[in-house]
């Protein structure tokens, strides 16, 4: 047996791309995902996954289940997914992103606290975080690790304070964490209110690809395996206590996103007449919308050896092939819940 994985939030979109990374790689290793599937967490995700892993249906703030889940499982690795994690959805309704991610995280943080302690070995808690905790950035400059904090929205308020809360439990416990900060991550099985599914598939239903204000907030894309890959080196190499920034290189205008996958559904799925690029319009922008994330990703490929392997070019097609390929699995969400919370499009 290699590792056992306990894994937060892992019928979510980054969540269910790590736990097939991991089944594909190592396959001694033993998985279980603690989800509880709200409207993001889709257990057709985990499809094809071995039948050794396990999926537990939960809260993290439900304090028993999650000490229950430790006590049984007896994982070495537990990474932190689960999360609330729509800007839009957090300007609409705050307070379910303050209960999960920082209510939540510290439900997580004391529970396996007391685990680790009752059971000590090479035990490590890894906290997936994001660059917004750092705020916004002028036309130049980068977030590095020493970026102070300054979250503008209440998701990456959120964030931040579950953030602190994993570094306070390594500075006054010893509890051993690492954080890993990333950009915005793309590829199969995005949830569609996010901005490159969003995108995909109202393009293909002829519907309206309404841009957030001037279309010019500038993100750093990244292809979603390349960020399993940098948290599962950060697990493995990282220095206990220690946060890692996980960037793309791929700094793009919400406009140039928009248009290179018009540009890539035009070959893959011509329309009669005209352009995909035809539908997009620009909407009113989101409120404390942030202008420009963009990470320096030099400590963890100088430290541990990561760097991003798919280029935004070979990302992005993947991307676009596999929504065209996964007809059932999108059908399945739309069916369901689905629904805009605003009428605009940004990442
Ligand atoms: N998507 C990105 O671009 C990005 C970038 C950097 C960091 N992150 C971080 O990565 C993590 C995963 O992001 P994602 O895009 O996969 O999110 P997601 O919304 O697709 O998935 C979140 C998962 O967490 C589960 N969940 C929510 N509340 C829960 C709770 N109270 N208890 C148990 N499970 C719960 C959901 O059911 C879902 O499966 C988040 O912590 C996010 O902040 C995301």
């Amino acid at each position: 047996m290699k590792h056992r994985y306990l894994v937060t939030g892992g019928a979510g979109f980054i969540g269910s791309n790590f736990v097939h990374f991991i089944d594909q790689t190592e396959p001694e290793s033993l998985v279980l995902v603690f989800d509880k599937l709200t409207y993001a967490g889709n257990l057709d995700s985990l499809k094809g996954m071995g039948p050794q892993h396990q999926v537990v249906v939960g809260d993290i703030c439900d304090e028993q289940l999650v000490a229950q889940a430790l006590a049984q499982f007896k994982p070495d690795r537990l990474v932190h997914f689960a999360a609330e994690s729509h800007v839009d959805r957090s300007i609409d309704g705050p307070k379910e992103f303050v209960k999960t991610n920082v209510l939540g995280t510290f439900t997580l943080l004391h529970q396996a606290k007391i685990y680790f302690e009752a059971n000590k070995g090479d035990f490590r808690f890894l906290q997936v975080s994001t660059d917004e905790v750092y705020g916004s950035l002028g036309e130049t400059g980068y977030f590095t690790e020493e970026t102070p904090y300054q979250p503008n929205s209440p998701y990456s308020a959120s964030k931040a304070g579950s953030d602190h809360l994993v570094r306070a439990w390594w500075h006054t416990y010893h509890f051993p964490v690492i954080t890993t900060n990333c950009s915005n991550n793309y590829g199969p099985f995005q949830f569609p209110e996010k901005l490159i599914p969003v995108v995909i598939l109202s393009a293909l239903s002829g519907k309206p690809l309404p841009i957030y204000g001037d279309g010019q907030n500038i993100r750093d894309w990244l292809f979603v395996l390349d960020h399993c890959k940098g948290i599962h080196r950060a697990l493995e190499r990282g220095e206990l206590g220690e946060c890692y920034n996980i960037g793309g290189n791929n700094e793009l205008t919400n406009l140039q996103v928009v248009h290179r996958i018009c540009e890539i559904l035009d070959l893959r799925r011509p329309k009669q007449k005209g352009s995909y690029k035809d539908q997009i319009t620009f909407v009113k922008d989101r409120p404390g919308h942030d202008r420009r994330y963009a990470i320096d990703a030099s400590k963890i490929k100088a430290k541990l050896g990561w760097q991003p392997e798919e280029s935004f070019e070979s990302g992005f097609l993947k991307t676009v092939d596999w929504y065209l390929e996964h007809e059932d699995w999108v059908k399945n969400i739309l069916s369901g819940e689905y629904r805009l919370t605003r009428q605009g499009l940004g990442a």
